[in-house]
Parts: structure tokens; sequence; C-alpha cells
């Protein structure tokens, strides 16, 4: 559609037909102008899946067989798979099952720093560092997009907690959020060409995101030259004037008082008394209708997509298994040899426990859910008996009981696998007929990794640290895997453990992922993109006391949020950021750097080898930081800035090239509003895990660079 043609027909609506492309007029859509042509905008949550169909006009499902999806490994397994091809794979499932189920907006993927590891929606997003999560952000937004749907990268901006999340506003100095929490988004408009943003419902700089014109307008359309649409976050939208002239383009809400939405009737009342120019919604509608063309709205060519494809169950696996990260695995436990277990006891609820149907908007109807009790029984087969026992359950009543069975069973058995973490409800039904006290409830809804609350400690719930203990003094050789969607404190036991797997909500195939890697058909190839602390005391935000704010948080760590300031500060944590084993080894060598400056910009060039020495195939990711030795302003000790995911044979040598330029370099220099890179020393390390570094080099820049 020409530019030409999108104004005559904005000259030919009315304002009524305008205001109705502006505000959802269903829970998930908004409303069409029948005699051009312009359809409803239909939207669906989320990161995972297409989220099950609602009525237009109540969040009671409908529940029909028709929106079973393929249930993909959640965002934070994703990124910890550092493959940016499996990025783009999800993307393009997730694509075609939205355009499958009729939808042109697909609500994800949400890309906000994991903050505190309390963050009750960590799960939904990629990685506590910036550039992992626009790296992986970026094709993912491209595989969806190319299936003529778009993505609404989600929640803009520095939406870091669910406490308060209405209104709690974050207090943030301008470098760190440069630095910190806007590049992820800026490199998803920028390098991913994302059709829609969301824009988060907190405030920042004395505004709610929704009324800020320099979050949306300066900064987002204006200065990165975003010329897509912004979404609000359903009812993030709260003052008509400001947030039709803060730049918001569609108001979306909970409530099915449609008219009455302050995009609604109280716009057009606002235009008609001259409060608002009409030039103002006309811009909106500009940006609607260029959004529509871009998804091919038009075309009778437009793609048609369709779900639950066995190719698309096949991506999950492939993510899946990526994404498990070996945490410890001392004296070589793993991989278990199936042929030496007669009879394993695999023991905990989350072994037996599925998790696609709950979190909150990122809930969906799986086709189906592979279960670790599930994928480990079909991997064993029938020679093997696996004999399950439950462990640990919310009733505190039935703990001794659960424990002294499990004891038992792990005495009587072969091998032990406990399968213990989070869950994102806790009791699906009691929480749904509110069979739970408000008390409870509160209690309940803050040891879940679930929308709308954070967690209120790190502490694993129902007593499973004393379950474990107990286990590993009957097999110290048990294999621990945590199911969670963030970290949880393992300190109680992690030094005695010997075999230690972090999995997630990992997908409808999650289960035969984790049973591929603990029998070693998969060589794990995971790493963590958040750093898992000792203790909660020890992220920056909980040392200072500052999370969760009420009506306001004060990021007071500042830039030094995840590894950056457990590196600058030499805090010891449990698991480092970038960490994760495999069950062959890794050599690197012949490190070579070499560095040009011209044209206004310094080419770093890093090349170096890896070699496999193991006997087993596997995947290193190999990651690159960067040190400013001599800046005028306090720079963490390392920053990623490039990583690359090396497929090896066992005995193969590859090399390796990564290309880093002044941004890699640079810091926000406050006083001129620009990047910065000084003239100096810098080094350049190359590591397996963010403390694990194997090669380090000094390079010299010449001159200051802004930009
Ligand atoms: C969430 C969004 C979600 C929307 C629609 C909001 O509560 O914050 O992430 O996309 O609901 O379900």
């Amino acid at each position: 559609m020409s530019e030409k043609k999108i104004e005559e027909i904005i000259s030919m609506l009315t304002l009524e037909e305008k205001i109705a492309m502006i505000h959802g007029n269903g829970l998930f859509r908004t409303e069409g102008v029948k005699r051009f042509n312009i359809p409803p905008l239909k939207m669906s949550d989320g990161p995972i899946g297409v989220r099950n169909e609602f009525p237009d006009d109540s969040w009671i499902p409908i529940g029909n067989s028709d929106d079973y999806v393929t249930y993909l490994p959640c965002s934070l397994a994703l990124a910890c798979t550092w493959n940016t091809e499996l990025a783009y794979k999800s993307g393009q499932v997730l694509g075609c099952e939205a355009r499958g189920r009729g939808k042109d907006v697909i609500l994800g993927p949400g890309i906000n720093i994991i903050r505190s590891p309390l963050c009750g929606r960590n799960f939904e997003y990629m990685s506590e560092d910036p550039y992992v999560s626009g790296k992986m952000a970026v094709p993912f937004i491209k595989g969806v997009q190319e299936n003529d749907v778009s993505v609404c990268v989600k929640h803009f901006a520095v939406n870091n907690q669910e406490t308060e999340r209405l209104n709690v506003e974050a207090i943030l100095d301008e470098r760190t959020f440069r630095e910190i929490y806007l590049p992820a988004f800026e490199m998803a408009v920028k390098e991913g060409n994302a059709y829609s943003i969301m824009c988060a419902y907190n405030k920042i700089f004395g505004y709610h995101c929704s009324n800020n014109r320099a979050l949306l307008t300066e900064l987002l359309k204006e200065e990165w030259e975003f010329d897509g649409i912004v979404i609000s976050d359903w009812s993030a939208v709260n003052n008509t004037e400001f947030a039709a002239n803060a730049g918001m383009d569609i108001e979306m809400s909970v409530t099915t008082n449609f008219d009455e939405y302050f995009f609604a009737n109280p716009l057009i009342k606002a235009v008609k008394e001259g409060k608002i120019k009409e030039e103002v919604i006309d811009e909106k509608i500009r940006r609607i209708l260029r959004f529509m063309y871009k998804i091919n709205i038009f075309s009778e060519d437009r793609k048609n997509g369709t779900y639950n494809l066995s190719e698309h169950r096949q991506v999950t696996l492939d993510v899946a298994r990526e994404s498990i990260v070996l945490l410890k695995n001392e004296d070589n436990v793993l991989p278990l040899e199936d042929k030496k277990i007669k009879k394993l006891a695999v023991i905990g609820e989350n072994a037996n426990f599925t998790h696609s149907n709950g979190g909150g908007s990122a809930e969906i109807k799986a086709l189906y859910e592979i279960t670790p009790l599930l994928g480990l029984k079909m991997r064993l087969g029938g020679n093997t008996e696996v004999k399950y026992a439950k462990g640990y359950s919310q009733d505190p009543s039935a703990k001794d009981k659960l424990i002294e069975e499990a004891v038992e069973l792990a005495k009587s058995s072969d091998e032990v696998i406990i399968v213990g973490g989070l869950k994102h409800v806790e009791d699906q039904l009691k929480l749904e007929n509110n069979a739970l006290s408000v008390d409870e409830d509160e209690v309940v809804k803050h040891r879940i990794d679930s929308e709308g609350y954070d967690k209120s400690d790190l502490i694993l719930p129902y007593d499973q640290d004393e379950l474990i203990k107990r286990i590993l003094e009957v097999n110290k050789n048990a294999v621990i895997v945590m199911l969670t969607g963030s970290p949880v404190d393992m300190s109680e036991w992690a030094d005695e453990a010997k075999a230690i797997v972090q999995t997630w909500y990992n997908g409808m195939e999650g289960g035969r992922a984790l049973a591929e890697v603990i029998f070693g058909d998969v060589n794990p190839s995971g790493k963590l993109t958040v750093t898992f602390p000792r203790k909660l005391e020890d992220s920056p935000a909980h040392k200072l006391g500052e999370f969760p704010g009420k009506e306001t948080v004060n990021y007071g760590e500042g830039i030094y949020v995840g590894y950056r300031y457990f590196e600058t500060y030499d805090i010891n944590p449990l698991f480092c950021f970038g960490h994760g084993l495999s069950y062959t080894d890794f050599k690197y060598m012949d490190f070579k750097i070499t560095t040009n400056e011209k044209d206004n910009d310094v080419e770093i060039l890093v090349n170096f080898k890896i070699t496999n020495k193991g006997k087993k195939a596997g995947k290193e990711i190999a990651q690159i930081y960067i040190s400013d030795l001599e800046a005028s302003v306090e720079r963490p000790a390392i920053e990623l800035k490039a990583f690359e995911k090396i497929s090896l044979k066992a005995g193969e040598t590859k090399e390796v090239e990564i290309k880093l330029n002044k941004k890699s370099l640079g810091f926000y220099d406050v006083n001129n509003k620009k990047w910065k890179v000084e003239n100096g020393a810098f080094n350049i390390l190359v590591g397996s895990s963010s403390k694990d570094i194997r090669l380090n080099s000094k390079v010299n820049i010449d001159s200051d660079y802004e930009f």
C-alpha cells in the first residue's frame, strides 16, 4: 500500500472509524473498518506458543479442542542455548502457528533484563545481559515476522519486577538505562525490525511508560526511527491525553467496557473539544495501515500458517536439548549408563508435573508435554524398572512420609534422579476454586514462577532441601535436576551433590531432552545466561535491599547487574554467568588479535582455535568479553560483546573469527549524551564462562570515538 493510498484512506475515515482502530474492541483484538476492508488486528500471547482462545469479552477460555499448540521452551531456556539459529527457528515456529491460528500479532518475545532472581517473569525473559538478550531476540523476531505476523516485543521499558507492576517507578540513572535496559530493545528495533512494541506498565523518569513521550516518541520513534506501532500492555493506559500524545498507538486492556477505554469515547470527546489534535490520531492510523501492509493483511498471498506440525515439535526438541545446562559433574557421574541400571529411582514432584498451562499470560494448551518421568521411561524402555516417588508436596503434613518413602526407594535403587525446582502454578484446582485463604494465596503465589508475583526468596519450596540432603546421605551420586524458570538457592546441598543439571520449562519435548542428556545421547551444551548466586543477598539489587520497591524501586546497583557486579566486586556465585559443562573438554589456543582504526571506527579481529580434546562430539560456546582498563568512568570488570557456538567432533579443531567494533568498546557518556570510546588499553578476553577465561590479550586504542 503506497503512502498516497494510506493518506487517501485517512482522509476518508471518520473520527469514529479511526478511534475503532486504535483500541481493543475485544480482549485480544481491535476493530476494523468494513467499508474500506480494513480488518481488525487479532492478537495473542505469548512467547512459548499461541495461547488458548478467549471470547472477545471474557477471560474464561472458550475451551474447544482447536487451540492445542506446539509448546516451545521458555525464553530463558532458548537463551541458554546461545544458538541464534535455534532462536530463528523457534521464531519461525511461533510465527507459523500464530498465523495458523489466524493471528496478526504475537505478544512476545519478552526481553526485559533479569535484574533480580526473584522476578516472577524471569522465565519469560532471556538474560541479565543486554547483549545476549538482543542477539537471541533478533533472529527470533525475524523468524516470527517471516510468517506475515508481527511480534510485539515486551515490555518497554525497565519492567523488571511484578510487585506493584502497574504503578511502581523504576528510578535509574541515564547511563544504566542506556547500557543495561535499552540495548536489547534497540537491537530488536534496528536489527530485528520488530513491527510492534508493547509499552510496559511501570513508570520511569517520572511518568508511566504509557504517558512517556520521551520514551515512546523521542527515543523509540525519533532516535531509533521505529516506524511500527506501540501497543499498550493490557491496562497500561491511564490517561487519554497523555498517552495519545506520548506516542501510544493502540490501547489494549483487561476490562470489557471497550467503549469506555481511554482511547475510545474519551478520546473522541477530547478531539472534539480540541484537547487533542486529530492529526495525532491520523499518525496512529498511518502507522497501523503501514503495519498491516507489512504483515500482508491486504494481500491475497498472505501466508496462512498452520500449527502442530511434526517439524515444529522437532524444533522444540532441538532447543530443549541445547538449553539444558550441566552445572556440576564431579567424578563424571553423568552420563548414566543405561545398561548398568536395573532399577532407577525418580524422585520429586517436578518429574511428574506439567507446566505449560500456567504462569500467567504465557500459559498455553500444549498438544502434549513430556514430563521428565515420561521422558526417562521412554528412554529406558521395559528392561529397567523406573520407580517414582513424589518426595515433596505443597502439603506440609505429608512431608515426613514423602521423604521416608523417597529415601527407602533411593536405598533400593541402582541410580537416583531427583527432579525438583519450581512451578508456574501450585495447585491449579485449589487456586481456580478459591479454596485457599487470602493469606495462603499470598504465600503460594510468592513461591512460584508466574506473572503478577515476585518470589519472596530463593529457597526451594516444600522442604526440597531437606529431601535432597536426605537422599544424598544414602546415595552420594544421586543426580539432582532443577527444573525452574529462574535461579534457586542450592547452597544447602550443592557442595555435596556430584551431579547437578539445570533444566527449564522446556517445551513439549523437555522430558525427552532431559533423558537424552542424562544418558549421554546428547552432549549438554547450554550455558547460563543468568548468574546463580550462592545466596540472595549476593545479588546486587538484594545486597542493597532494593528489590522489590513499592511506589518506587531504586536501581542503586546501576550498571552492575548480574555478572557485571559479581565480577567487579569479586563475589563468588554458585554458578556464574556463561557456565555450563560438557561431556567433553575444549581447548582454546592460537589467540591472535588485530586492531585497525580507520573510517571513524575500530575493527578488532579476534582469532583463535578450539579443539575438542575428548572422545565425544560436543558444542562449545565461546564468549568474548572486553575490559576497559583506563576509563575515566567506572566500568564493569568484564562486559560480554560477542559469542559463538561451535560444534566439534571428537578431536576436531576449528578456527573462530569474531569482529568487534567501537560499539563493543564504548560506554554511554551522560555529559555528551553519546556513546564514547576513550583511547587507551583494553583487555579482550575469551572465556568458556565469565569466570573461566581461556585467552586474554591487551589491545591499545589510539583515538577517541563518539557516536
Ligand atoms: C502482560 C502481557 C500480556 C498481556 C496480554 C499483560 O498482563 O503483562 O505480557 O501480553 O497481559 O495477556
